[in-house]
């Protein structure tokens, strides 16, 4: 069972595209074709701007989406883009945004690794004209250092992860959580938002939590351990992403467990790989987080250098997939 709109928000990112494609301000020229009173400048289209993006990584099978429909997005736009991986390195990311300052881009979208430790760069990026909007993940800096947050409200989603599992177990579990990057904005939230709706179950036991840092291969060897640690005591994962769960599935198969069956298992991103494993029967449930921002934040730059009045929040629409229909859902899946 689907519950919401994955399908509608691909509709609507396709409309987004289409709209804007056709859209004067998308088509060549409309600084050449309309005529403007004298003093009052032309809006810029997407061909005369130049959009700066300071990537993460490619940690996650979400995070390659995230870049595809980045870079998909600005070609069919005919934006000229500069786009840089900084390899899950914060100051990598960080020599990316003064690297985009001195290129002086007009926007620089960003999706900070870890929350804390921006305010300096931002500031720097602010101080040279330059908007920032963060897309993916929030950083702990006053509003006026960034122009608008495009994404997920992650908080809801570790709630609705903790309401699903609470279903699947009836209330009464011993839980092991693999939380995301420590410090990320996603795993502070869906770390908060999960533990938000357990006050509700006293039976459901949280026994032990660690970061597999969003990567199939730490969620695994994490898993390896808490295996080591608990055994069969563990009947129930909360893993803050897909990647992770398909390492710690890995995991519980080799220690002689059915996952999925023996131990339930949640995960958030509603991935590819999610998919297969709820159709193989080792995965009970994935939270949506919405990867495909390219069209909103192209959207929404556009927006902003054209001084437009955007909302601080640009929330994605996201839903919960469960194994009932995991196949039928699969081809419509876009990552
Ligand atoms: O910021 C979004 C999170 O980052 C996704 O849930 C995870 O898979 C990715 O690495």
């Amino acid at each position: 069972m689907k519950i919401s709109r994955t399908l509608m928000m691909s509709a609507v990112s396709v409309l987004i595209l289409a709209v804007v494609s056709c859209s004067p301000s998308a088509s060549q020229g409309l600084t050449q074709q309309t005529p403007n009173a004298p003093g009052v400048q032309a809006p810029r289209t997407y061909q005369d701007v130049i959009i700066g993006f300071a990537q993460l990584g490619a940690e996650s099978e979400w995070r390659s989406a995230n870049t595809k429909s980045i870079k998909e997005t600005a070609e069919a736009l005919g934006i000229e883009l500069r786009f840089y991986d900084a390899q899950q390195k914060q100051d990598n990311q960080i020599k990316a945004v003064r690297s985009l300052i001195v290129q002086k881009v007009d926007v620089i979208g960003i999706s900070p690794n870890v929350e804390s430790g921006w305010e300096q760069v931002f500031q720097e990026a602010k101080d040279a004209g330059i908007p920032i909007i963060l897309v993916d993940r929030r950083a702990t800096v006053p509003d006026d250092l960034y122009r608008a947050y495009l994404g997920s409200d992650f908080v809801e989603e570790g709630r609705n992860a903790a309401r699903v599992l609470a279903n699947l177990v009836n209330g009464k579990a011993n839980l092991v959580e693999l939380v995301g990057t420590v410090d990320s904005a996603p795993a502070n939230d869906r770390y908060k938002g999960f533990r938000e709706v357990l006050k509700n179950y006293p039976e459901m036991k949280i026994i032990d939590s660690q970061s597999g840092d969003f990567t199939r291969a730490k969620g695994k060897e994490v898993m390896e351990g808490f295996l080591k640690q608990y055994g069969k005591e563990i009947t129930a994962v909360f893993s803050h992403n897909d990647d992770m769960s398909l390492g710690a599935i890995e995991a519980i198969s080799e220690y002689g467990l059915k996952p999925g069956v023996d131990i339930k298992i949640v995960s958030v991103d509603a991935s590819h790989g999610a998919f297969e494993a709820m159709i193989a029967g080792t995965l009970n449930a994935t939270v949506e987080c919405n990867p495909l921002l390219g069209p909103q934040f192209f959207d929404l730059a556009l927006k902003v250098i054209n001084g437009e009045n955007v909302p601080k929040w640009v929330p994605s629409n996201e839903g919960i997939f469960f194994p009932d229909n995991a196949r039928e859902e699969l081809p419509n899946r876009k990552y």
